[in-house]
C-alpha cells in the first residue's frame, strides 16, 4: 500500500511518520518539498505523480488567533486545498484521512457531543475546518475525518511545556478553568490512524467522521496543575506555590478568537466500530512529561 503523508513536520505529522511506516510505503511531504497547500496545482501534480492508495492529511493552519486576521490563508489550507485532495481521492479511489477539531462546535452545554451534533464554529479557524470537513464529505470520496482536541506532542512547544516554564519563573499563575476538554497526544492520534485506515480500506462501511480524543476530561487549569505538580514531585525546581495556580474564567483572558467552553467529544462511535481503546489523557501527558523533563 502506498501512503502519501502531507504535513509531515507538524505535531501529528511527525508521529505519523513513525506510525504509518508499518502500514505501507510512505511518501512524506512538508511545505518545502512539494507539499505546500498554498500551491494547490503543484500539490495536486505531486499527488498524481505519487499515485497513493491512501492520502493522510496532517497539514493544517492551526494558529487559532492569527486566523482571525488571515482568514483567506487559513481557508486555503484548511478547506480549499483539502477539497481538491478529496476530489482527487474520489477520482482515483484513494482513501483520504483528514483531521479536524472540537472548534467546529460552539461549545454550549456540558455534555459530550457526538459526531452528528450541529456544527456552529465560533472562530475563523473553526469555520475553515468545518468547511474542509463538509467539502470532503460532499466529494463522495472514501474518507476518515478524525475530530480531535487539545493536541500536544513531546516534540515542539505545547501548553504543558509553557506552563512548566512559567511555573519555574513566576510566583503566581492564572489559568482558564471554564474550558473543558481532553488533552490528546499526537502519538495517540497517529497510533489510532493506522488500524482505522487499514480497517476502512477493507470495509468501506467504516468510512466517515469520528471523534478521536483521549479518555477523561479536564480544564486548562486542572491540566496545568496536574503537569506542574507532576514535575514538582519529580524534583523539578518549581517556583509557583500550589495555591497560587489560580483559576480564572475565559472572560478574564481575552483573545482575538473566541473559544468553545465545552470541548467534550464522545468517542463511543470510534470505540465501538473499530474496537479501539482510548486511554485516559493523564497517561499520555505523563509519558510526554517523562520524555521532556
Ligand atoms: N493543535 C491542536 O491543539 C489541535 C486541536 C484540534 C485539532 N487539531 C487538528 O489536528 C491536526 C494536526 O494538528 P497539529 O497539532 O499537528 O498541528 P501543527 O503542529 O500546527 O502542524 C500543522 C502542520 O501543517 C503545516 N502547514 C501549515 N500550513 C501549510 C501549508 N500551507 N502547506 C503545507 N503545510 C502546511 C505546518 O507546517 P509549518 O509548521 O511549516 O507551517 C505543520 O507542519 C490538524 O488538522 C489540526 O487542525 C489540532
Amino acid at each position: 500500500m502506498k501512503i502519501l503523508l502531507l504535513g509531515k513536520n507538524g505535531q501529528l505529522g511527525w508521529e505519523l511518520q513513525r506510525s504509518l511506516a508499518v502500514a505501507g510505503e510512505v511518501v512524506a511531504l512538508g511545505h518545502e518539498d512539494g507539499g505546500d497547500f498554498n500551491q494547490p496545482d503543484a500539490l495536486l501534480a505531486r499527488v498524481q505523480a505519487v499515485a497513493p492508495q491512501v492520502i493522510v492529511n496532517a497539514a493544517a493552519y492551526t494558529a487559532v488567533d492569527k486566523a482571525e486576521s488571515e482568514a483567506e490563508v487559513a481557508r486555503q489550507v484548511n478547506a480549499l486545498t483539502p477539497a481538491l485532495l478529496a476530489i482527487e481521492a474520489k477520482r482515483t479511489g484513494a482513501l483520504l484521512v483528514h483531521y479536524s477539531t472540537d472548534y467546529v462546535f460552539d461549545g454550549s452545554g456540558s455534555q459530550p457531543r457526538d459526531e452528528d451534533a450541529a456544527i456552529a464554529p465560533l472562530n475563523v479557524y473553526g469555520s475553515t475546518k468545518a468547511e474542509g470537513e463538509d467539502a470532503i464529505r460532499a466529494s463522495g470520496c472514501q474518507h476518515l475525518i478524525l475530530r480531535t482536541s487539545w493536541v500536544y506532542a513531546a516534540r515542539g512547544g505545547n501548553f504543558a511545556k509553557t506552563m512548566l516554564r512559567l511555573a519555574q519563573e513566576r510566583e503566581q499563575l492564572k489559568v482558564i478553568a471554564d474550558q473543558i476538554g481532553a488533552p490528546t497526544g499526537a502519538d495517540l492520534l497517529a497510533d489510532l490512524t493506522v488500524p482505522m485506515l487499514r480497517a476502512a480500506r477493507v470495509n468501506p462501511a467504516l468510512v466517515g467522521t469520528y471523534h478521536a480524543v483521549a479518555g477523561g476530561e479536564t480544564s486548562w487549569h486542572d491540566y496545568a496543575r496536574y503537569v506542574i505538580e507532576f514535575a514538582r514531585s519529580r524534583g523539578v525546581n518549581i517556583r509557583v506555590a500550589s495555591d497560587l495556580i489560580l483559576a480564572i474564567p475565559t472572560t478574564d483572558y481575552p483573545t482575538p478568537a473566541r473559544r468553545p467552553l465545552n470541548s467534550r467529544l464522545s468517542t463511543t462511535k470510534l470505540q465501538q466500530r473499530f474496537g479501539l481503546h482510548l486511554p485516559h489523557w493523564q497517561q499520555g501527558v505523563e509519558r510526554m512529561l517523562m520524555e521532556t523533563l
